[in-house]
């Protein structure tokens, strides 16, 4: 497995074919917050107009500071898991209180925010700061547990530990962004849960399931 070629590949094929989607015209960090908390539980495609009309409602973090909570929790109205909005506010907050609304540039001050967990701080730092910080989710696990046939439950909640952790030995300064978006991107278009398409996949001759023929048996999740 040829980490540099892999990273490059990957980077290249998201440059080029990544999606126009509106949390991807800047790298400010509020936003890029903003639209990492909304995908977490949600499709892109729902996304989309909730993330355009909050911005454009609490365009900053002290316009999101000083809102009402009610008036938070209507923009939020149709997307659901609501304590993400009361989160979001409350952590706003404190990044408004604490550190003049900027941002916080480091896994330490990012993770005492409410609702930020390894995730969130690793899509952040990576996407907004351009810090090589892995951010593993589901998709994901999913792509990699493919490449590099790894076959840890991902089920289980110490395996997103494992996966950090080859994340980490893979990622480099080139550009940690589009590395991670490539990885989330790869998975949404390409190494699907049910139908990879491996024809078209940018990392196929790195992918040891696709070698062994097995990129559907990858990921192992147990539980239903
Ligand atoms: N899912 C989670 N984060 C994403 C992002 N930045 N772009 C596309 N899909 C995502």
């Amino acid at each position: 497995f040829n980490k540099e070629l892999f990273e490059s590949n990957l980077i290249d094929w998201f440059q080029d074919q990544k999606r126009d989607l509106p949390w991807r015209m800047d790298q400010d960090p509020y936003k890029i917050w903003v639209s990492e908390i909304m995908l977490q539980q949600t499709q892109v495609e729902t996304v989309i107009p909730y993330f355009e009309r909050f911005i454009n409602k609490f365009p900053t973090p002290q316009d999101l500071a000083n809102a009402d909570e009610q008036e938070v929790l209507k923009a939020w109205e149709g997307l659901g898991y609501y304590s993400r909005a009361r989160n979001l506010q409350s952590a706003v907050k404190e990044v408004s209180e604490k550190y003049e609304g900027k941002v916080p540039k480091t896994p330490e001050l990012l993770s005492e925010l409410k609702g930020v967990g390894p995730y969130t701080l690793g899509a952040i730092l990576s996407i907004a700061y351009d810090m090589p910080e892995p951010a593993v989710d589901g998709n994901v696990m999913r792509v990699m547990s493919r490449v590099l046939s790894i076959e840890d439950d991902i089920a289980k909640q110490k395996t997103r530990k494992i996966f950090e952790a080859v994340l980490r030995e893979i990622i480099s300064s080139k550009d940690p962004s589009s590395f991670n978006q490539g990885l989330m991107e790869l998975g949404a278009l390409i190494c699907k849960p049910k139908n990879p398409n491996c024809s078209i996949c940018p990392v196929q001759k790195h992918c040891r399931a696709y070698h062994a023929g097995k990129q559907t048996q990858l990921p192992i999740k147990s539980k239903a």
